[in-house]
This record gives structure tokens, sequence and C-alpha cells, in this order.
């Protein structure tokens, strides 16, 4: 996904905001207080380390840690690792986890890691100019760096796009034998039961999640690009999806894949305020 530059400023800043306020030991919500350059200038010349966990694998973000410490001579020491990996690794390290910044995917993970009570709150002017209101935590835990959508990708010569209109819809007895998702033990497939009940409450949710079970065209298996190489077959007609997998396969070097991404189309249901995948940043107490 093309990052904007918004996020990248969003990001550096978030970095920032942390080493200021981890390395110089201050209080949670301290940071902000102190000017900002001088704490970067007294890091920098004292070697300071910003010690970042991250679920995400990408050139693009090491090009992004690449500039922020050329502007601030802060080094970022990254550590990798799934996400729930990291959250362990965080609560077990304790009050001596050298952790000051985490960076994961997905709402449904930044709640588990709120609930775990691993994140401390920031208060940066920067961050909450840089990253809209809907896009961080309403204390600060998290700051959202780039948005992700779940989509239907769909099969263009077994499906109309007409036919295709909202996540509800899914249910409707007209794709009976035709669907194809991921496995419910999913983070992703969680966010979106997630956002379902915030809108419709328990009981719709319930009945939904029975329609779409109904629907299945196999039982659950595989990730994302599965589903999509699935619907690409025929074995199913639609398929839930995180956008980017559909690109990946339009952009890749193997000729099956990209037939696969061709034979289907990426369709944007009723997303409304919803954000139920979010690339995020917290800071570790
Ligand atoms: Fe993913």
């Amino acid at each position: 996904m093309k990052m904007t530059r918004r996020v990248f400023v969003g990001a550096g800043a978030a970095m920032a905001a942390v080493a200021a306020g981890q390395l110089g030991r201050t209080a949670p919500g301290q940071a902000q207080n102190a000017p900002r350059g001088d704490r970067s200038t007294r890091l920098a010349q004292a070697g300071g380390v910003v010690n970042l966990y991250s679920a995400r694998h990408y050139d693009t973000d090491n090009d992004l840690y690449q500039s922020f410490t050329n502007r601030t001579g802060i080094q970022v020491n990254l550590v990798e690792a799934e996400a729930d990996q990291l959250i362990e690794r965080i609560k077990s390290e304790g009050a001596n986890s050298p952790a000051d910044v985490f960076i994961t995917v997905d709402a449904g993970r930044l709640w588990r890691a709120e609930e775990e009570g691993i994140l401390q709150p920031v208060s940066s002017s920067v961050l909450e100019q840089a990253v809209p209101e809907n896009l961080r935590h309403p204390e600060g835990l998290w700051f959202g760096l780039s948005k992700r959508a779940r989509v239907i990708v769909y099969n263009k010569s077994r499906v109309n796009p007409a036919e295709l209109s909202t996540y509800e819809d899914l249910a409707d007895e007209k794709w009976r034998g035709r669907l194809l998702t991921r496995s419910s033990s999913n983070v992703y497939s969680q966010s979106l039961v997630g956002a379902l009940l915030e809108e419709h409450g328990p009981e719709f949710t319930e009945e939904w999640a029975r329609g779409i079970v109904a629907n299945f065209a196999r039982p659950p298996e595989g990730g994302d690009t599965p589903q999509i190489l699935a619907a690409a077959a025929g074995v199913g007609d639609v398929a839930i999806s995180n956008h980017y997998y559909y690109l990946r396969l339009l952009g890749s070097e193997n000729p099956e894949e990209r037939a696969a991404a061709e034979q289907t189309a990426i369709f944007f249901p009723n997303q409304r305020d919803r954000v139920p995948t979010l690339t995020s940043a917290a800071v570790v107490c």
C-alpha cells in the first residue's frame, strides 16, 4: 500500500515522542512538556536508542527508521516477531522491558495490548495534528499509521458487481455455497465481527455469523491469499480479504498469481467510519 507523507510524519513523530519520554525515563505524559529539540539533541549526543518491537516487515518501514535516525541521530533497535509473541514478550519482560514502541496491525491486536496493560499514554500535538481523531486512541495509547481495508474479492466471470453491497449482505442466502473466508480464530475476522457488533449488537451479529457459515464454499482454510486464489479458481465466488493481498497478487512476478488477480476484482463494501484493520504504533509502559 502506498504510504502517505503524513503516515511517515506520524510514525517519525511517534518514535521521537517515545524516545524523548522513555529514554529520559519521564513519567507518562511528560514527554511533550519539554522542548523536543533539546531532548532529541541530548539523546543523540548520548547515543540514544529507541527499542522498537514491530510485527510489520516491510522495506518501507526500514526506510522510515533510517530517515528517523538521519534526522535525530537516535538509533532504531528493531525487534521483529509476530504481534502476539511481542505482546507476550513485553508482558514477560515486565517493568524492565526495554521496549519503547510497539508497532502492530489490526485494531483487534491493539485492543489486546491495551487489555494487557502494556501501553502508556502519549500526548503530542505533532501526533494529534498528523493523525485524525478517529484513528487514534482517545487517551493517546496508540496512533494509527496506515489504513488497510477488509474487502470483498469476487470472481469476475461468476459475480456481477451489482450483486455486491455490504458485509451484512454476505450472510444472505443468495451467497449459499459461494463464500470464502479465513478462520474466525484470526484477528482480521474477529475485528470485522467486532465492527458489526458495535454497529448492530449481539443478536444481529450472531444471526449474521450463522448466515456466513451457511454460505461457506468450503470450511475455512489458509490466510487471505488462498481465499482469493480459490475465488479465481471457482472454488467459491466471493472472498473476504484485506485489500493488499489482492494488490500483492496483481503485482506478483508469478504469472499464475497475476492471472488469479486478473480473474478477480476488488469491491469495497460499506466502510463508513469503520476501520476493521489499522496499522498502529503504541508506546509501551
Ligand atoms: Fe495481513
